[in-house]
C-alpha cells in the first residue's frame, strides 16, 4: 500500500497552510512546487521538521521541476499572484491566466489521472481554463470557494445567534466575487432557520431582515476585508483550510456534500460552464451535483452570478486563452 501523493503548485501563503494541514491530518506525502528557486525546499523541510513534535508519519519535498508532479493522486492549484488592497478578483485575470495555462499544460503531461482543486483567483475563470487547457475530465477538475464562502456566512451568524459554529449548517452558491448567492431561506441552526431564529430574537420581521443582509453583504465582501487589513496579500488560512476539507473528502471517499465550483452540464439551466453549487464529493471526485430548489428571487440571483463568470470566461476567450 502507498500512500496518497498530494502535489501543491504554488509555494506561497496558501501553499505552505495546504502543507502543513495535510500533514497534521496525514492525508498523504506532500511535494510542493513553486517557481522561486529554493522556497519549496525550504518551506517544506520547515514544515517537516516538526514532525516528531507534531507526530506526522508523511514527508514533505519540495522542487522547481513540474515533473515532481508524476504520479500524484491530487494537485491542489495556488500559482498566481493575490490580490492587493482595491482589486477586484476579476483584476488577476490575464496575470494569473498566463500562469494557470503553464500549470494545466504540466498538469496533462505529468498527472492526468489525478485529481485537482484550483485555488487560484478569479476561480471561475481559472477553473475553465485548467480543465480545458489540460484535457482532464471535469469530475475531476474543481475549485474551492464556495466551502469557504459557506464556512464564513456560517461564521457570522454563530456570531450573530451566540451558537456553536459547529451547529450551523449555510451554503453560499454561485460565481466567487461580489455576486455570490448566500442561500437564506435554507441557513438554518441543527435544523432551526435562522431567519426565525432572528425574529425572535429582534421581534420584527424587518430588523431581522436588516441584520442578515448585514451578514450577507459581509459574506460577499469577506475576502476583501481581509485583504483591506492584510494589505499585502490576501486570505490564506481559511482558504487553505478549506480546499483541504475538500482534498480529504476525495482521498477518504467521504461522500461528503460541499459547496464546489464544478462544471454544469444542465443543471440549475447552466451547460457547459463552472458555478458554485452543491455536490457529493468522494474518490470520484464530483459524483453528483445536487440541485436546490430556488425560488425566483434566488434564481435571478443565481443567474446573475452565472452571468458574471460567463464573461469572464468570454474575456478568456476573447484574450485566446481559450477556444
Ligand atoms: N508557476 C508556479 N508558481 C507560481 C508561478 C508560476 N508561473 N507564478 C507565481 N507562482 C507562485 C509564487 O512564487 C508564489 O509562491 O505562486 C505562489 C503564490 O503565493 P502567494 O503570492 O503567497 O499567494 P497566495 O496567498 O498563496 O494565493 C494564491 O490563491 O486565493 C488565491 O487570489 C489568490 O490567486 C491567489 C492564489
Amino acid at each position: 500500500f502507498s500512500r496518497p501523493k498530494i502535489a501543491l503548485v504554488g509555494g506561497g501563503n496558501i501553499g505552505g497552510v495546504l502543507s502543513q494541514l495535510a500533514a497534521l491530518k496525514e492525508l498523504g506525502d506532500v511535494v510542493m512546487f513553486d517557481i522561486v528557486e529554493d522556497l519549496p525546499q525550504g518551506k517544506q523541510l520547515d514544515i517537516v521538521e516538526a514532525s516528531r513534535v507534531d507526530g506526522f508519519d508523511v514527508m514533505l519535498t519540495g522542487s522547481n521541476d513540474y515533473a515532481c508532479l508524476e504520479g500524484a493522486d491530487i494537485v491542489i492549484v495556488t500559482a498566481g499572484l493575490p490580490r492587493k488592497p482595491g482589486m477586484s478578483r476579476d483584476d488577476l485575470l490575464t496575470t494569473n491566466a498566463n500562469i494557470i495555462k503553464v500549470v494545466a499544460e504540466n498538469i496533462g503531461k505529468y498527472c492526468p489521472e489525478a485529481h485537482v482543486i484550483v485555488i487560484s483567483n478569479p476561480l471561475d475563470a481559472m477553473v475553465t481554463l485548467l480543465q480545458e487547457v489540460s484535457g482532464l475530465p471535469a469530475e475531476r477538475v474543481y475549485g474551492q470557494a464556495g466551502v469557504l464562502d459557506s464556512s464564513r456566512f456560517a461564521t457570522f451568524i454563530a456570531w450573530e445567534l451566540g451558537v456553536s459554529v459547529k451547529d450551523v449548517n449555510a451554503m453560499v452558491l454561485g460565481g466567487h466575487g461580489d455576486t455570490m448567492v448566500p442561500l437564506v431561506r435554507y441557513a438554518n441552526v441543527n435544523g432551526v432557520p435562522v431567519m426565525e431564529q432572528l425574529v425572535k430574537k429582534y421581534g420584527s420581521e424587518a430588523k431581522a431582515q436588516e441584520v442578515m443582509t448585514a451578514m450577507v453583504e459581509r459574506t460577499k465582501a469577506a475576502g476583501g476585508e481581509v485583504v483591506a487589513l492584510l494589505k499585502k496579500g490576501s486570505a490564506f488560512y481559511s482558504p487553505a483550510s478549506s480546499a483541504i476539507q475538500m482534498a480529504e473528502a476525495v482521498l477518504r471517499d467521504q461522500k461528503r456534500v460541499l459547496a464546489v465550483c464544478a462544471k454544469l452540464s444542465g443543471q440549475y439551466g447552466v451547460n457547459g460552464y463552472y458555478v458554485g453549487v452543491p455536490v457529493v464529493l468522494g474518490k470520484g471526485g464530483v459524483e453528483r451535483i445536487i440541485e436546490v430548489d430556488l425560488n425566483a428571487e434566488e434564481q435571478k440571483m443565481f443567474d446573475v452570478s452565472v452571468n458574471s463568470v460567463k464573461g469572464l470566461v468570454e474575456d478568456l476567450k476573447r484574450l485566446s486563452f481559450l477556444k
